[in-house]
């Protein structure tokens, strides 16, 4: 059988990764998919940049039309990241009914509905397996390996480079910038780095974890987001003191009353594997009523695992090339004539339990008039420790662990606590999670 012709748009890490899968593994992947899968022609914005991959018998193009409307190519892998001119790439390839394989969490996260819905019209694929978790299979798992269980949550480290920046942190203990700057050079940064320290990528990813979790639309534009940037080394060692690791999760969760959709720091035990999770790797845990909680753990960027998703995509896309669309497994897990309208919550109707710092004048009954606010809004005390001054200060740390409680009896707390003249900056909190 002739092979299939690709045309790869980008050729950057994943692109030029993608070629070296592809390249090395030849022999397996053909016979895994019944037929060779060619890479024919790659856009490239500068063909003489050097570049990780050979691009010998790759037609290099600096036009990227010229990729999509090629009737050769049959497949577009969309790998340059972006939204504007990404969505109509891959818009314009799916018109065309050439099937899509993309990397792209930013694109699926804000576009994904209506590309879906273009792409069941034409009856083509969109596959995006590499735009969640790097090359953890885990869209694969949630739309296939898991349908038979209703999803009670996920909680995943789906942040490479923020995961990568709070090990060194606590391990080496660098400061924030140099360890960033590494992440960038090993490729595992977003071209904009704020999108991996503000929680903007990990939000994209929820939000696609989500959508296929529990069958609703995807709603990028309803995640609560908080980054990496406001944690000192003081806090992760507060934390460890405590029993726990400080992480950067995404968790997805369906209520009774709607869903959780929100991505920030969390303190976790520091016994649970997810705690233990370093690096640039990312694990995401599915709870599933029937399965129980699972965990999928690998690494979350970098060229050659993300290229090993890509072409997994690629793979999948041609094996079911002519099988009849209605047959194939849906874009989004659920027949998307059957997506739940269940509300996504305001992160003020969120429960969860808080790890509280304060700094506070070392006076007698600042202690008991905090204590006292916070059971004025029925909020339990878990643990309390008081800290010696910092170096040169003298306000004292003050660190409570809560139980559960709404977020926004929290907030009304807080707004009293601050109030307190002994209290001298404002309270600093971080959610804390047992993932039981
Ligand atoms: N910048 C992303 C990360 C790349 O660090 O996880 C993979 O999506």
């Amino acid at each position: 059988m002739h092979p299939v012709k690709i045309g790869l748009l980008g050729l950057g890490t994943v692109g030029g990764g993608t070629v070296n899968v592809l390249a090395r593994n030849t022999r397996e992947i053909t016979r895994r998919a019944g037929r060779e899968i060619q890479v024919a022609k790659a856009f490239t914005r500068d063909p003489e940049k050097p570049r990780i991959c050979g691009t010998e018998g790759i037609d290099l193009v600096t036009d990227p039309w010229e990729v999509v409307e090629d009737p050769e190519i049959a497949i577009v892998a969309e790998l340059i990241g972006g939204t504007s001119l990404a969505k109509e790439l891959v818009l314009r390839a799916i018109e065309l009914g050439k099937h899509v394989v993309t990397a792209n969490k930013a694109l699926i996260a804000l576009h994904g509905n209506e590309i879906f819905s273009r792409a069941s019209e034409q009856g083509v694929m969109v596959a995006f397996e590499a735009a969640v978790a790097g090359g953890i299979p885990i869209i694969k798992v949630l739309r296939e390996g898991l349908t038979g269980n209703r999803i009670e949550w996920v909680a995943g480290i789906i942040n490479g480079t923020g995961n990568f920046i709070l090990t060194g942190m606590r391990d080496q203990g660098r400061v924030f910038d140099d360890v960033l700057t590494e992440a960038q050079a090993l490729g595992y940064a977003e071209a904009n780095p704020a999108f991996d320290v503000e929680g903007i990528d990990a939000a994209h990813k929820l939000t696609i974890l989500a959508a296929i979790a529990f069958g609703i639309p995807l709603q990028y534009d309803k995640v609560y987001t908080e980054g990496i940037t406001r944690i000192t080394p003081e806090d992760i060692r507060y934390a460890q003191e405590l029993g726990y690791q400080i992480k950067h999760l995404g968790i997805a969760r369906q209520t009774p009353d709607g869903i959780e959709l929100r991505v920030h720091l969390c303190l976790i035990p520091a016994r649970r594997l997810l705690a233990n999770v370093e690096g640039v790797m990312n694990a995401v845990v599915v709870k599933g009523d029937a399965v129980g909680p699972t965990l999928y753990y690998g690494p979350g960027a970098g060229a050659e695992p993300t290229a090993s998703a890509v072409v997994a995509d690629l793979v999948d896309v041609v094996r079911v090339f002519t099988a009849d669309p209605g047959n194939r497994v849906p874009h989004l897990a659920f027949q998307p004539d059957a997506l739940s309208d269940l509300p996504v919550l305001p992160i003020s109707e969120i429960e969860t339990a808080y790890y509280l710092r304060l700094k506070v004048a070392d006076q007698p009954g600042v202690l008991a008039d905090i204590a006292r606010i916070l059971a004025d809004h029925e909020i339990s005390i878990e643990a309390v420790i008081q800290k010696e001054p910092q170096e040169g200060q003298m306000d004292l740390p003050l660190i409570f662990l809560t139980h559960k409680v709404k977020e926004k009896a929290l907030d009304a707390a807080a707004a009293k606590i601050e109030a307190l003249p002994a209290v001298k900056a404002p309270l600093y909190r971080i959610r804390l999670e047992t993932l039981e």
